[in-house]
């Protein structure tokens, strides 16, 4: 059997091309027997295999696959290397169930808490998710199977998300929601991307000859292949020319002859289709190479999802109390409460097509018991499974509260809440869970609430009445005993927020633009999302991004950088000595923040650009080394088209959380790009005198400018003044030619010809 690719296509008939371009089913890409090319097996994704066992049958229903924790979790571990073993251990697993490639992970941002998505993708942040996003794909494809790097673009909410456009500008597309799929895509090469439902600025995704063919493929280098969305395709012959290699799913025996018609028209060329048969075989080909079967270790793989859950809950609150001490974790030989139905039924994945058949799964009540020692567990439901309000389960709560030494609560979100295909409306838990909570904290102030949510929930009418809070998130199969652990202080929670916990919903940075409607959902936030947001608008917040609690305690010194002026394609590397200043074993994650003291365009107070987690033992001091490279300090520039350094102070921010900032380092930048002059016709005075060209060739005629327009609007009562405005600053932000024309009579050539001659003067000196 040959595997060359070029000789197959040459041997390809033009309907054999077209077909293996779109599924043979479901979950099949299409073989060609004759030529020896096999058919491909994907399956979801992203955290956990969902594998069918019968890829023809209507009806739903997956073999068992260890469900890891979603994405909302797995991120808030900011642990590069578990997440690395996740991905390997997902990829063991799709090699025991015949899968080639696993359809996931997602990247999209976090642009709104309510996206019922959320709990699948990683963080408001795209360099987290980048970071997150590549070793999960580095782990899954370095065992020979291939991921799916999703939802490309810009696909940040469920509503109307086959149809709605995404309005959003080029600058805030490259630095917030294509940042993270850029940087998986160039340093994790994932075999496949799949293309969004959505539109972006009013193109389909399915048809984005941008976003595939530009951006992602010649820009950034991508050869694997790009996959629809699974009934993203509208336009077979449109998508193919745009670059969507691959439609899914199969069969579609139309559009096959669709392709087949338009090449014999010539409405595209056949090395369009040769292109995307190219890309497709050298996947499949790739898949081929590791053979499947066999079983995996379900055990082992329970394991690691149980580290995962237990290093990326997150304590979010545990306050002292007015006795001393804190309430967590818990001491034993106590008697303890436990309330609430998702104790019981534990809250680990969220709906669609992420939802897997796990092959066990770990529930919270009896993981404690199973930990007790000495202590005394009682249970009480506390709310049923629908959102309707049960006096009598919240009084018998109370009840049971109040004979215990400590009440543990647990709340989670109703099922089908947090589901693909659609958003939450707000935020909030149901009624029936906040009054128990309020109930119970009266009658026991030591309570503590557990939180399974994939997203942010509002707390503000009950944060103040509990000294401790466990964010326990979509904890996969096994994250009823990490949380056990965690609860018992037999594990030390180390896990902090990759998103903001707003305070409320009106305080979310896309609330007034949120979800769109008549078609379009406008990005008017911009570059603010997340704590970008909150940082400009000097909001309070429930929880930074970067929040987490620990059993003991860290303290920052030292901190230090490589140089103090430093060129920006050298980067920069930054460090900082972390103590374990408590008594317990424990980890830390250290981020660092980068701040623009002054730059051309409106720049988010501070950014995220590197981190890293550190594990210490008491009193054990390491050095954390975080290297910030050039894209650490460039933004992208729309006039420019691409990222740029501008010369300047920076300050380098070394963080516990994005609102508890360590230590602040000064650094200068030094710029080594050229960049060409941007100046053209629509350019004000102000952009001319800023641009070192521009300066340089106006320059001569400012003066005199200047002095007439002193003279005309003056100041006070001078000669045509007295209209109370400074005339400078106004004409500043006017195009040069306008200005000038304000005084045409006293120059010697016509300002529309001086703008010419200048352009050229300052667009010569570029070539
Ligand atoms: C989802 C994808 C998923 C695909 C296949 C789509 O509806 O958006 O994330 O991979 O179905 O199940």
């Amino acid at each position: 059997m040959s595997t060359d690719v070029e000789s197959i296509i040459a041997r390809m008939t033009l309907e054999e091309k077209a077909a293996l371009c779109t599924g043979a089913s479901k979950w099949t890409t299409t073989p060609v027997e004759r030529l020896g090319v096999p058919e491909m097996f994907v399956a979801d994704g992203p955290h956990g295999v969902r594998r069918e066992p019968d890829i023809h049958a209507v009806a739903r229903g997956s073999l068992p696959a260890t469900c890891f924790p979603t994405a909302s979790c797995s991120a808030s571990t900011w642990d590069v290397d578990l997440l690395r073993q996740m991905g390997e251990a997902l990829a063991e697993e799709c090699i025991a169930l015949n899968v080639d490639v696993v359809l996931g992970p997602g990247v999209n941002m976090k642009r709104s808490p309510l996206c019922g998505r959320n709990f699948e993708y990683f963080s408001e942040d795209p360099y987290l998710a980048g970071e997150m996003a590549v070793s999960l794909i580095d782990g899954v494809q370095s065992k020979g199977v291939g991921t799916s790097l999703k939802h490309y673009a810009a696909n940040n909410q469920e509503f109307e998300r086959f149809s709605i456009s995404a309005e959003v500008d080029e600058r805030t597309l490259r630095e917030i929601y294509l940042a993270a799929f850029e940087k998986a895509v160039k340093e994790a090469e994932p075999w496949t991307v799949m293309c969004s439902y959505n539109k972006v600025n009013g193109v389909l995704a399915s048809e984005h000859g941008t976003l595939m063919t530009e951006i992602l493929k010649e820009e950034w280098g991508y050869d694997g292949l790009v996959v629809s969305d699974w009934g993203a395709v509208r336009d077979r012959v449109a998508s193919l020319k745009a670059g969507l290699d691959l439609e899914m799913p199969g069969p579609q025996h139309r559009r096959v002859k669709d392709v087949v018609e338009a090449v014999r028209a010539g409405e595209v060329a056949e090395a369009t289709l040769d292109e995307s048969a190219r890309r497709i075989l050298g996947i499949v080909f790739k898949a081929r190479q590791t053979p499947k079967g066999g079983t995996f270790d379900a055990e082992a793989h329970h394991d690691l999802a149980h580290k995962v859950a237990s290093e990326g809950m997150v304590l979010l609150k545990n306050d002292p109390l007015p006795q001393n001490g804190r309430l967590l974790p818990l001491k034993d030989r106590q008697r303890i409460a436990v309330i609430g139905r998702s104790a019981q039924e534990a809250y680990f994945q969220g709906g669609g097509s992420s939802h897997t058949n796990p092959t066990k799964v770990d529930v919270p009540f009896e993981e404690l018991q199973s930990r007790t020692e000495g202590a005394e567990l009682m249970y009480a439901e506390g709310y049923p499974a629908d959102d309707a309000f049960r006096q009598d389960l919240l009084d018998e709560a109370v009840e049971l509260a109040q004979a215990a030494d400590v009440a543990l609560l647990f709340v989670a979100l109703p099922a089908r809440k947090e589901s693909e295909g659609y958003d939450r409306a707000d935020l909030d838990l149901t009624g029936q869970q906040v009054a128990l909570i309020q109930a119970v904290a009266r009658a026991q102030p030591k309570a503590v609430v557990v939180v399974n949510s994939g997203a942010p929930v509002a707390m503000s009418d009950w944060i103040d009445a509990v000294p401790a809070i466990l964010q326990g998130w979509m904890m996969g199969q096994a994250g009823g005993g990490a949380l056990a652990d965690i609860l018992f202080g037999r594990a030390n929670p180390c896990g902090k927020l990759a998103e903001t916990f707003p305070l409320k919903l009106t305080d979310t940075p896309a609330y007034l633009n949120w979800p769109g409607g008549a078609g379009r959902v406008r990005y008017g936030e911009g570059l603010f999302i997340g704590y970008r947001y909150y940082d400009a608008k000097q909001m309070p917040v429930l929880f930074a991004f970067g929040h987490g609690l620990s059993y003991t305690a860290f303290a920052y010194s030292n901190p230090a950088v490589s140089a103090q002026t430093f060129r920006d394609v050298d980067g920069l590397t930054v460090k900082v000595d972390v103590t374990n200043t408590g008594e317990l074993a424990g980890k830390e994650i250290v981020q660092v923040y980068v701040r623009d003291r002054e730059s051309g365009l409106v720049r988010p107070e501070k950014e995220l650009k590197g981190f890293a987690k550190v594990a210490l033992e008491p009193g054990e001091t390491k050095t954390v080394s975080i290297k910030l490279d050039f894209r650490a300090f460039a933004y992208y520039h729309p006039e420019y088209k691409q990222w740029i350094t501008e010369d300047g102070d920076f300050e380098i921010l070394i963080a516990a959380s994005a609102a508890d900032i360590r230590h602040r380092l000064a650094v200068t930048l030094e710029s080594t790009l050229d960049l060409p002059c941007i100046l053209n016709a629509e350019s004000t005075m102000r952009e001319w005198m800023a641009d070192p060209r521009g300066s340089q060739a106006f320059g001569p005629y400012y003066a005199h400018v200047a002095a007439q327009i002193q003279r005309r609007f003056g100041g006070g009562d001078g000669e045509g003044g007295g209209i109370g405005l400074d005339a400078m600053d106004m004409l500043g932000d006017m195009p040069l030619v306008s200005v000038l024309m304000w005084q045409k009579d006293t120059l010697p050539t016509h300002p529309e010809d001086l703008v010419e001659q200048l352009l050229a003067q300052v667009h010569d000196e570029t070539e």
